[in-house]
């Protein structure tokens, strides 16, 4: 008897507890939505929160299963060398010198450019939607670096 009006009365300080938490800390939260503290704190919030969401998404969008975003090599021999190890379609061939000096000549913002968006038969991404910017990158860099 004495042990259960023991316990019950824990129970009612951690309701106490949580409820004291509430009101103290989530109550002035829901209340900055409201405009109820000084005006262009909400706004100040979200500016401040911005760049972590921002990470995050970039982040999200190049994740893979472990994780990482993939590095130029690994991107390449994945999607990019399906095309130019051959020269399929009229793709450049990976390392062949000749084929790629007048295209670095354009510089490399240009070629990330080609093959972000696409190049008459090359599609966008080299058709692999999912690679991220730092990817594609990461890509034409590795494959400007075999016609050096
Ligand atoms: C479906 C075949 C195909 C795949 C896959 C492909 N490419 Fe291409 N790529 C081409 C063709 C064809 C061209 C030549 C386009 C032209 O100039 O007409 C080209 C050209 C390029 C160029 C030169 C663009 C320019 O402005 O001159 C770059 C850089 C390039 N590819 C990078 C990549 C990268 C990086 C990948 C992998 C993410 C990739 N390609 C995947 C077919 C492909």
């Amino acid at each position: 008897m004495a042990q259960e009006q023991h316990s019950s009365r824990a129970i009612l300080m951690i309701t106490i507890v949580i409820a004291i938490i509430l009101i103290v800390v989530i109550w002035p939260l829901s209340m900055l939505g409201k405009g109820g503290a000084k005006p262009g704190s909400a706004d100040d919030a979200d500016a401040r929160i911005q760049p972590v969401a921002k990470v995050e998404l970039a982040k999200a969008v190049a994740a893979k299963p472990d994780g990482k975003p993939r590095d130029g090599a690994t991107v390449y021999n994945s999607v990019c060398m399906a095309c130019h190890a051959s020269g399929a379609a009229g793709a450049p061939k990976t390392g062949d010198k000749a084929a790629w000096a007048p295209r670095i000549a354009t510089g490399i913002p240009a070629l990330i450019k080609s093959a972000t968006n696409g190049k008459n038969a090359m599609p966008a991404k080299g058709g692999a939607a999912d690679l991220s910017d730092g990817e594609i990158k990461a890509a034409v860099e590795y494959i400007v670096g075999q016609a050096k």
